[in-house]
């Protein structure tokens, strides 16, 4: 990996983690896979919310830990898939349920808990690590693996 493919910012209120999400969102097409991983109330839903929205979603503010489901999809301007693995024993499981044709598919898919099923991910990915530090301050470290997802990072710095 080169030295400039992570980025590590503090997020000090729940509205500039969604607007950072956002901000990454408008930058995502066909095929990209955000892979979040966090304790439990890190932020990895509050991210979500701020990627549907900035993928145009009309339903983003539908966004939540999906407590019943594993997956679920949002209309963006392309679909947008949002699996949380909280549940699952691992990477079997997921891909059990057909989930190579959803991260190799032609959506944006978000995956919260994405350390519980690494051999769900492709090689190239974007990692989203956020680390709680205070009631309303979070560490939030991203990792682009892939020349793409490099590319992202560089524009996000902008
Ligand atoms: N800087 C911040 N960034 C993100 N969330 C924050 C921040 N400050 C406070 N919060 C609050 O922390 C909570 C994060 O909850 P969220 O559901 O996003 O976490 P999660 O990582 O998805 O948890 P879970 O593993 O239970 O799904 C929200 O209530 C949010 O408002
Ligand atoms: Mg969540």
């Amino acid at each position: 990996m080169s030295k400039n493919s992570k980025i590590t910012f503090v997020s000090k209120s729940t509205a500039e983690t969604i607007a950072f999400g956002v901000k990454l969102g408008k930058l995502l097409t066909n095929g990209h896979v955000i892979a979040l991983i966090g304790e439990l109330g890190a932020g990895k839903t509050t991210m979500t919310k701020g990627i549907v929205g900035g993928l145009d979603a009309k339903d983003k503010d539908k966004v939540k830990s999906p407590t019943f489901s594993l997956v679920h999809k949002y209309d963006g301007r392309i679909p947008v898939y949002h699996i949380d693995a909280y549940r699952l024993s691992g990477s079997q499981e997921l891909l059990e349920i057909g989930s190579d044709e959803i991260v190799f598919g032609d959506g944006v898919t978000i995956i919260e808990w994405a350390d519980i099923v690494p051999e769900s991910l492709p090689e190239n990915y974007l990692k989203i690590t956020l680390t709680h530090v205070s009631e309303d301050q979070r560490i939030i470290e991203i990792c682009g693996y892939g020349k793409h997802y490099e590319q992202i990072l560089q524009q996000l710095k902008n």
